[in-house]
C-alpha cells in the first residue's frame, strides 16, 4: 500500500488587506548617498528613502477597520471625552488595574513614575534595561541595577524564559542597600533589549512573593505584555489551555502598576497609559499628568486616538492575531537559518536581533560593529533595521565612559499587519548577502554624540 503524503499545513494572517500604501525603490547610489547624509544611523534616514521598514513595531502598525471606524468615533470635548471612558473600561476588563492615567507614549508615563517613585539615592533593579525606562529612573535619581538572569547576556543560550528575573541577584541588591533605598522592582516582559525574551509566570509569582516579604513595590513595562503572555501559553507547563486575555489578567495581578506604550500591543500609531492599583499612585500621576501631557482624561492624546487604543486592546488579546504576529518573526529567523547568519535564540516576540559581535568578528566594540551593519543592510538592499549595542547602551552617568554591553545587536523589528511573507524574504536575502560579504566591511567613528538617547540623533563617518 502506498504510504500516505504528509501534507503540510501552514497558518496565515486573519486578515486581508484593504488599503495599500505605496513604497520607493531606490537605487544602491541613492542609498549610499542617503547613508552617508544620516551620518550612517538608521535613525536618521528619510522614510521617504527606506524600502522595508523593520526600524521598529512601535507606532509603525496597520489598524484594523474597526480601530479606523473608532478614529471617526473621537469626541474630542476637553474634558471628560467618552472615548476616554470606554478606554479606561477596557484598561479595567483587561489589564485588572483600577486606575488609569492616559500619556501620549510609554515614556511620558516612565516620566510620572519614576517622579513619583523615587528618591535621590535610590537603586531600581530590572529585568536588564530599556533606554528611555532607564533614562528617566537615572533622571529621578536613581541607580539602575540589571538583575536578569546571566542567560539573558548570552545570544546563544536558548533558554526559552531568557527574561526572567535572577532572584540571587535582587535577594543580593537588597541585602547590600536595604529594601527602604529600593522604591520597586521594574519587570519588563518580553524584554526588548535581550532579544524580545519572556519571563515565565513562575519567575513572576517568585519575583512578587520576594518584593511582598520585603515590603519592595513591583511594576511592569507591560509595552508587550500579548506577546509575554503568548509565550507563556506555549512554552511554560500548565498554561496551554489558558486564553491570552487570561494570561495578561494574571500576570497584571502580581503587579502594584504598569505602564504601557500603546504603540506595540494596542497597534496604534501615537498613545500610552498608566495604570494601577495603588491610590496614592493614582492621585499623584493624575495631578502631574496636568503639569506634562495635558488634563487627566486625554494625557496629550486626541479622543480619536483613545478610542483606537480602546479597540486595539480588544484585538491584541485575539489568539490568532498574535500567533500571526509572532509567526512572522518566527519565519524569518527560519529562513536566516538557513543561510547561516547568527541571531539571538530562541527567536523573541517582536524581532529578530542579528548578532552582530559574530557576524562583524573582525570589527572591535568600539567600532561599532552593529552600527556598522544596520548601515550596510541598508545599503544593500533599503531595509532598515536599528542597532542595539554600545551606542544604544550610552555612557556610565558616573565616569562617563561607553558602556559595553555583552550584546552587540541589529534588530529587525515587524510592524504589526504591515507586510508579507515576500517582504521578508528579502531581507533576508539582503541580509545573508551583507552576511557572505562581511569580510570587506569596514568600521565606523563616531562624529557627532548628543546627550540624551544618544542612539537616536548621534552620527558616524567610515574607517
Ligand atoms: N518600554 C519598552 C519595553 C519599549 O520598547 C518602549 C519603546 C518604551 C517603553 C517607551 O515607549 O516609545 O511609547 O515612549 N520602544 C520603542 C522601540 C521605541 O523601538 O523599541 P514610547
Amino acid at each position: 500500500m502506498a504510504k500516505k503524503k504528509i501534507i503540510k499545513r501552514s497558518w496565515a494572517e486573519p486578515f486581508k488587506i484593504k488599503v495599500v500604501e505605496p513604497i520607493k525603490m531606490t537605487t544602491r547610489t541613492e542609498r549610499e548617498k542617503a547613508a552617508k547624509e544620516a551620518g550612517y544611523n538608521t535613525f536618521l534616514i528619510k522614510s521617504d528613502d527606506v524600502y522595508i521598514d523593520l526600524l521598529t513595531d512601535s507606532g509603525t502598525n496597520a489598524m484594523s477597520d474597526r480601530q479606523w471606524a473608532g478614529m471617526m468615533m473621537g469626541d474630542e470635548a476637553y474634558a471628560g471625552s467618552k472615548n476616554f471612558y470606554h478606554l479606561w473600561d477596557n484598561v479595567k476588563k483587561y489589564y485588572g488595574m483600577p486606575h488609569f492615567v492616559p500619556t501620549h507614549q510609554g515614556r511620558a508615563a516612565e516620566h510620572m513614575i519614576s517622579k513619583i517613585m523615587i528618591k535621590q539615592g535610590d537603586y531600581v533593579p530590572g529585568n536588564m534595561y530599556f533606554t528611555t525606562t532607564r533614562l528617566h529612573q537615572e533622571l529621578a535619581g536613581a541607580t539602575f541595577v540589571d538583575v536578569i538572569v546571566d542567560e539573558a547576556h548570552d545570544p546563544k543560550n536558548e533558554n526559552p524564559f531568557k527574561g526572567n528575573i535572577d532572584l540571587n541577584k535582587l535577594e543580593d541588591l537588597i541585602k547590600k542597600v536595604g529594601a527602604k533605598k529600593i522604591p520597586y522592582v521594574s519587570m519588563a516582559g518580553p524584554v526588548n533589549m535581550a532579544g524580545g525574551q519572556p519571563f515565565s509566570m513562575k519567575n513572576l509569582k517568585d519575583v512578587s512573593v520576594l518584593c511582598n516579604k520585603h515590603k519592595i513595590k513591583l511594576w511592569f513595562d507591560a509595552t508587550r505584555a500579548c506577546e509575554n503572555a503568548y509565550f507563556i501559553k506555549e512554552k511554560e507547563k500548565g498554561y496551554a489551555n489558558k486564553t491570552i486575555a487570561e494570561l495578561l489578567k494574571e500576570m497584571c495581578s502580581y503587579y502594584d502598576g504598569l505602564w504601557v506604550s500603546a504603540k506595540k500591543d494596542l497597534m496604534v500609531n501615537i498613545g500610552g497609559f498608566l495604570a494601577t492599583r495603588n491610590k496614592r499612585v493614582y492621585e499623584e500621576a493624575r495631578n502631574m499628568v496636568v503639569v506634562y501631557e495635558g488634563l487627566h482624561t486625554y494625557g496629550g492624546l486626541a479622543g480619536r486616538d483613545m478610542e483606537a487604543m480602546a479597540i486595539g486592546i480588544e484585538e491584541m488579546v485575539e489568539y490568532d492575531n498574535i500567533r500571526a504576529r509572532i509567526g512572522q518573526v518566527e519565519y524569518c529567523g527560519h529562513e536566516l537559518e538557513k543561510y547561516g547568519v547568527p541571531f539571538v535564540k530562541p527567536i523573541g516576540g517582536h524581532a529578530i536581533f542579528l548578532d552582530a559581535k559574530r557576524i562583524l568578528k573582525h570589527l572591535p566594540q568600539n567600532q561599532f560593529p552593529a552600527q556598522t551593519l544596520a548601515a550596510e543592510i541598508y545599503v544593500d538592499s533599503g531595509v532598515r533595521g536599528m542597532e542595539r549595542g554600545v551606542v544604544s547602551a550610552g555612557r556610565d552617568p558616573e565616569t562617563g565612559d561607553h558602556r559595553y554591553p555583552n550584546l552587540e545587536l541589529v534588530r529587525l523589528t515587524f510592524p504589526r499587519r504591515v507586510y508579507t511573507q515576500a517582504h521578508i524574504d528579502v531581507a533576508v536575502e539582503s541580509i545573508a548577502s551583507v552576511y557572505e560579504n562581511r569580510k570587506n566591511v569596514k568600521g565606523l567613528k563616531m562624529v557627532y554624540e548628543p546627550k540624551y538617547l544618544r542612539f537616536f540623533q548621534c552620527k558616524f563617518e567610515k574607517l
